[in-house]
């Protein structure tokens, strides 16, 4: 069922309270805050925009980092207020605070069409506590609420939940209806054949969306180092490569499921080994690929997929017509250890034929190194919220979005709800 969006509430004059996730990667070099990666924020344009077109007084909430519930100066918002107001060629204001006073009274100083950025939710340990009085405090700050957070829309949180049961008129935003729309529609009803890729260190990260995904898809290729825990499910040899020794049973069922549905499970048939990994200095003992069939080494540890491999995912991947990609083949940030990821970018970004949908950081990030990703269809800005939408959970910030037909009853059947103030106060 399609939820409520911006344009089907009236904005014009209101304080529009946005959820957004601008939580992206800042790096502080010589005092100076450097954002990273600023994909997050320019996805958050075309919903920031459009209230301000329509003279809606935007007020714009996020969370950045893990402060733990303390004000921690190097995850502040501000520097993503400079980056908004440089890419919205507007003055985006700030707040010193997310409640209170000082977000209230730059919150009453709005004028129509004006931008307002508050300071870190996670300054406050209710936050994440989803605490009533602090959603309630939340709540004084908007006429309207917008979730547009979709990479926190799995949290319930008092930004992302709490907040929305207190305001009346509820509504999503475009980039969330946009990834509703992809991980959403698209995969449920997908251009067959269906491809799946799905990489990265933990079968337990991606266990469930491979059990949802194997009643839909038409084959699912698995890289990463989870390929081994599935080896070990096979009784294969992974010499010391990274497994989880838990989720062998796991990965033993979703062999059987996948065998009974008559979905191809692909498993790496030959890796990238090292005898040696050393993170911090991002480097690795000399390698060699082993041979396509080829247990892999006592004492030596796979790294990323090989050739054959490759040479197997490419006919899948070409032939299909609706792809979803997420997450590395290899140790992506390990030079030497990062082909497989990288070619993987390259065959999704090559057939154009396809709707493909890429999501995780590690495979966005290759695909903008490779400057592939205006060939991808659509690329989702949320990492465990887009796990958990296509595990089939249902995420606590969607829900609490009415459904288009939902809101339109609740207005008919209030129509006080256009008088005077639109919070709904929480019992003392
Ligand atoms: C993310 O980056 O995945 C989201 O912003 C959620 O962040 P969190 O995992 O700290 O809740």
């Amino acid at each position: 069922m399609a939820k409520q969006t911006i344009l089907d509430v009236d904005v014009q004059g209101k304080q529009v309270l946005v959820r957004v996730d601008y939580n992206v990667p800042v790096e502080y070099v010589d005092g100076d805050p450097r954002i990273t990666d600023d994909t997050r924020i320019r996805a958050s344009l075309p919903t920031v925009q459009n209230l301000v077109k329509r003279g809606a007084r935007v007020v714009l909430m996020s969370h950045l980092g893990r402060p733990k519930g303390k004000a921690n100066p190097k995850l502040s918002l501000r520097p993503i207020a400079d980056r908004l107001s440089y890419l919205t060629q507007t003055r985006v204001s700030f707040a010193n605070d997310c409640v209170g006073a000082a977000a209230e009274n730059c919150v009453n100083s709005l004028r129509d069409g004006d931008v307002l950025l508050l300071e870190n939710l996670r300054f406050h340990p209710e936050e994440e506590k989803n605490d009533p009085s602090f959603s309630q405090q939340l709540a004084r700050l908007g006429d309207v609420y917008v979730n547009d957070a979709f990479g926190t829309a799995h949290r319930a949180h008092a930004s992302t939940e709490g907040v929305a049961h207190l305001i009346r008129e509820r509504a999503i935003g475009f980039l969330m209806e946009k990834e509703l729309h992809f991980l959403g529609e698209e995969l449920e009803n997908p251009a067959r054949p269906f491809v799946v890729i799905l990489g990265g260190a933990k079968v337990s990260d991606k266990i469930g969306v491979i059990d949802h995904l194997l009643s839909k898809a038409d084959a699912i290729l698995i890289g990463g180092a989870m390929a081994y825990t599935f080896y070990l499910a096979q009784g294969k040899p992974v010499g010391k490569s990274l497994v989880e020794p838990d989720r062998v049973e796991l990965a033993r069922k979703a062999l059987e499921k996948a065998a009974a549905q008559g979905i191809d499970l692909l498993l790496p048939v030959d890796s990238y080994v090292v005898e040696s990994i050393d993170f911090e200095n991002r480097q690795t003992s000399p390698g060699r690929y082993t041979r396509p069939g080829e247990e892999i080494p006592e004492g030596w540890r796979g790294v990323d997929i090989g050739a054959a491999t490759l040479a197997a995912m490419r006919q899948e991947i070409a032939g299909a017509r609706t792809l979803f990609w997420n997450g590395p083949m290899g140790v992506f940030e390990i030079r030497g250890c990062d082909k497989g990821t990288f070619a993987v970018a390259e065959m999704v970004a090559e057939n154009r034929d396809a709707v493909s949908i890429v999501g995780g950081g590690d495979s966005v990030k290759a695909l903008h190194q490779s400057g592939l990703a205006d060939r991808i269809t659509f690329i989702s800005t949320g990492g465990g919220a887009s796990l958990e939408f296509l595990e089939g959970k249902p995420l606590p910030g969607i829900s609490v979005i009415p459904d288009k037909v939902e809101q339109e009853a609740n207005q008919k059947a209030s129509p006080s709800s256009d008088e005077g103030s639109n919070v709904v106060l929480l019992p003392a």
